[in-house]
């Protein structure tokens, strides 16, 4: 379907700043046609045909009221004879009233037909169709609804609506079904309708009756002020009596100048509730996180008691790398315990690892360097944890065989550098160091160390990854795991 902007652009003068105002009134004119129970269509003229035919840029139905128009309208074309009522108020510049057939059909319709101004000239017709009133009178709330509507008519036709500042109808902003007050020039209730009454109530306001000032009965009148200063709409939320309510304040003008306003309420206590909630529970998850790190940290520290109290170098050795185990996992912890999100940044996670390898290897005249390069970006959790664990592994190997002590006693001096690179499909890690390479005829299926073997649960099952060892300088070992499924690489699309 053409968009306003195409159908403006293609069929009628209509153009720049002109079309940016009847897109802007577009955006806000659900407002109208809940006011005033009605379809309401936005027609602009058919260029150089001084009237003659219309075309329809835009269809709003009232969500107050039937429509009757079940049909998009958008892009249809009407003449002089199907709607003499909108060439007339076109060439007089001035709104007319009548009656008219329903577009495309036989039943009668009241039509009102509203010309817009930007800048002094017309540049488009909004008509508003209902049914023919059957004689009814209409209620009280009916009667307010429509002088509300005719006041914003009028703004329409002196150019004072839509606003100037972009007014988008926010998702949640309240609506005329929420509940509406109309107020005069001094901030008189005029009219509030039965929603906005029952929100009042929820604020813990009970004593209103209409005459009354907002001021009188304790309403926070900020927002209204604020509105009829700047002569533009206001959203703001309050807070009263354990209720939330959110206000949007629309301005209503004569002549340009300030002359009541129009409030729709809207009661979202229970939303905000749910928010505290869920806001909780994020914080809940993080303090599960937090109290596993000192769970697990606990047992790294009780492990190095045990381990002090051996004499054995075999199974001190053994205990010294049980802890070290424990307290990468702790890492990944403690980073999930920082943030309410199941995503963690790996960047945060590297360094601490390269610290716990780094506190096993004597610095005495030298040592191993550690590099890290490059960024993994962010993480599912799990996937983290078993990535810091290989990690881990695969650096505690260079320091253990990478750079065996010589005869000579010379101080050893090596270099282990971890280069992240993440892809749109896969992650890379790899482990390379400049030492003295892995062992003849080795072969990762026949490692019998423990550490290989719980690389290779990991990546090759918990990350459905695969790992390869390179002989160069020294060693190489490149990890690679897909990540195409996982949450981390889930493309946000932005809102339409
Ligand atoms: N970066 C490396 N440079 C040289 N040799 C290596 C390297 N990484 C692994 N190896 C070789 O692979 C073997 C298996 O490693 P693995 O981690 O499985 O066991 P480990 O380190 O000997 O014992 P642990 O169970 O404590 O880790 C090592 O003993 C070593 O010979
Ligand atoms: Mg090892």
């Amino acid at each position: 379907m053409a968009t306003l902007e195409e159908l403006a652009l293609v069929h009628t003068p209509v153009k720049g700043d002109a079309l940016a105002h009847l897109q802007r009134l577009a955006l806000s004119w659900r407002l109208l046609a809940d006011l005033s129970f009605a379809d309401l269509l936005l027609l602009a003229p058919v260029a150089n045909e001084d009237g003659h035919r219309f075309v329809v840029l835009a269809q709003v139905r009232p969500t107050t009221g039937q429509t009757l128009y079940v049909t998009d309208l958008v892009g249809h074309v009407v003449d002089e004879v199907e709607r003499p009522l909108v060439t007339r108020a076109w060439r007089r510049a001035e709104e007319c009233e009548g009656e008219a057939n329903v577009l495309g059909g036989k039943e009668r319709v009241r039509l009102q037909c509203i010309p817009v101004r930007h800048r002094g000239r017309e540049i488009a017709i909004v008509t508003r169709e209902a049914p023919t009133t059957s004689g009814r009178r209409p209620g009280e709330l009916e009667r307010f609804y429509l002088e509300a509507f005719d006041r914003l008519a009028r703004m329409v036709t002196e150019g004072s609506f839509p606003f100037a500042r972009e007014e988008i109808e926010l998702e949640g902003a309240p609506r005329v079904g929420d509940g509406v007050i109309l107020l005069d020039a001094d901030a008189r209730i005029k009219y509030a309708s039965p929603n906005s009454v029952s929100s009042l109530h929820r604020m813990g306001i009970h004593a209103y009756t209409s005459g009354v000032h907002l001021a009188e009965i304790g309403f926070d009148e900020g927002a209204v002020d604020t509105a009829v200063r700047a002569r533009m709409p206001v959203i703001e939320e309050v807070e009263r009596d354990d209720a939330s309510i959110l206000l949007r304040v629309i301005p209503l003008l004569e002549d340009r100048k300030p002359a009541g306003a129009l409030i729709l309420l809207r009661d979202v206590t229970d939303l905000r509730r749910r928010d505290r909630m869920l806001m909780s529970k994020d914080a809940t998850i993080r303090e599960i996180h937090h109290r596993v790190k000192n769970n697990l940290q606990t047992i790294a520290a009780l492990l190095r008691l045990q381990g002090r109290r051996l004499d054995s170098p075999e199974a001190r050795q053994a205990i010294k790398e049980s802890e070290r185990r424990i307290r990468s996992i702790a890492i990944v912890h403690e980073t999930l315990s920082r943030e309410a999100r199941e995503e963690v940044d790996f960047s945060d996670i590297v360094k601490p690892l390269v610290r716990v390898v780094e506190e096993t290897v004597s610095t005495e005249d030298g040592g191993v360097r550690f590099e890290v390069d490059g960024d993994a970006g962010e993480l599912p959790g799990e996937v983290a944890t078993s990535l810091a664990v290989v990690l881990n592994e695969l650096m505690q190997n260079a320091v253990d065989h990478a750079f065996p002590q010589d005869e000579s006693d010379e101080p050893v001096h090596g270099s282990v550098i971890v280069r992240l690179s993440r892809r749109e499909q896969d992650l890379l890690v790899e482990v390379i160091d400049d030492g003295v390479g892995l062992p003849e005829g080795f072969s990762l299926d026949q490692a019998k160390g423990l550490g290989l073997s719980i690389v290779q649960a990991l990546v090759t099952g918990e990350l459905a990854g695969t790992i390869e060892f390179h002989r160069e300088k020294g060693t190489r070992v490149e990890v690679r795991i897909p990540l195409a499924a996982t949450a981390a690489t889930k493309v946000v699309e932005p809102p339409a």
